[in-house]
């Protein structure tokens, strides 16, 4: 084991900061860092909005009242961008077509590598961090909060800062449900409950509802319509 494995092994999302700012040359390093993760043919086709004043997390805050959010030090609202394609594409082509499934997931991907880049620099310099997808559910108001123009929309964000809590590492499922060896392998449904005891050991008293409950409140119901919306109005779909 290496201090990078180390590292990555000893990952749990970070919701509690103490009143400390990031240093400025920490916060640069842990961006340069985060710019480094590949993405699809370079086209970096995201953008990080970093956010310190209290009035804008505030305002954040009152959208979606996640308290990492207003205790965060820094808050990075990664956004998916294909803003910058449109001037490249214009040199060349008449035509933009930023729309679609397969655009939508090249810039979510890009965003989503250079977050997990961010917030391992992050957490490497003592720093902590969650991320925040909740904010699509508030897509529109978000958008217009940090002036996102067409062909723009909110990924996610990192509430980053200096933690101000500790905990275990949240268990994973076994690695041989999630990494298959050649072909894809369905799993029985009896993962399920293995997994959902696994869980509530790790959650003890702290636990409301199980693993696969939460699952079924995700995936049991049509998904929430404000993210479609939003990337519509934005030309993206
Ligand atoms: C795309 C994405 C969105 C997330 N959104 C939220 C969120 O809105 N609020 C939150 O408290 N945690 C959020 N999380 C953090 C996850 O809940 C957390 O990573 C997961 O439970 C595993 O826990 P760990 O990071 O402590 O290992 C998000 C994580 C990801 C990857």
């Amino acid at each position: 084991m290496n201090e990078t494995i180390r590292l990555m092994k000893s990952h749990f999302s970070v919701r509690r900061f103490k009143d400390e700012a990031i240093k400025e040359e920490d916060l640069n390093e842990i961006l340069t860092a985060g710019q480094m993760a590949s993405s699809w043919k370079n086209f970096q086709s995201y953008s990080v909005i970093v956010v310190k004043s209290k009035e804008k997390k505030e305002a954040l805050y009152d959208l979606l009242p996640q308290e990492a959010i207003r205790q965060a030090a820094v808050f990075l609202l990664f956004v998916g961008d294909l803003n910058r394609a449109e001037k490249a594409v214009h040199l060349h082509e008449k035509d933009f077509h930023p729309e679609g499934v397969d655009n939508l997931l090249i810039t979510s991907v890009d965003a989503a590598l250079a977050a997990q880049n961010t917030l391992l620099a992050a957490e490497s310099l003592g720093y902590g961090g969650v991320i925040i997808g909740m904010l699509r559910y508030c897509a529109e108001e978000v958008a217009t909060l940090f002036h996102l123009p067409d062909y723009t929309y909110p990924v996610f964000g990192i509430a980053l800062g200096v933690p101000n809590q500790d905990h275990p590492v949240k268990p994973r499922l076994p690695l041989k449900q999630v990494v298959f060896q050649e072909d894809y392998q369905e799993q029985d449904p009896s993962f399920v409950s293995a997994f959902d005891q696994v869980q509530a050991d790790y959650a003890g008293a702290r636990a409301t509802d199980s693993w696969s409950e939460r699952v079924a409140t995700q995936f049991g119901q049509p998904e929430e319509a404000t993210t479609k919306a939003l990337l519509e109005k934005h030309k993206l779909l």
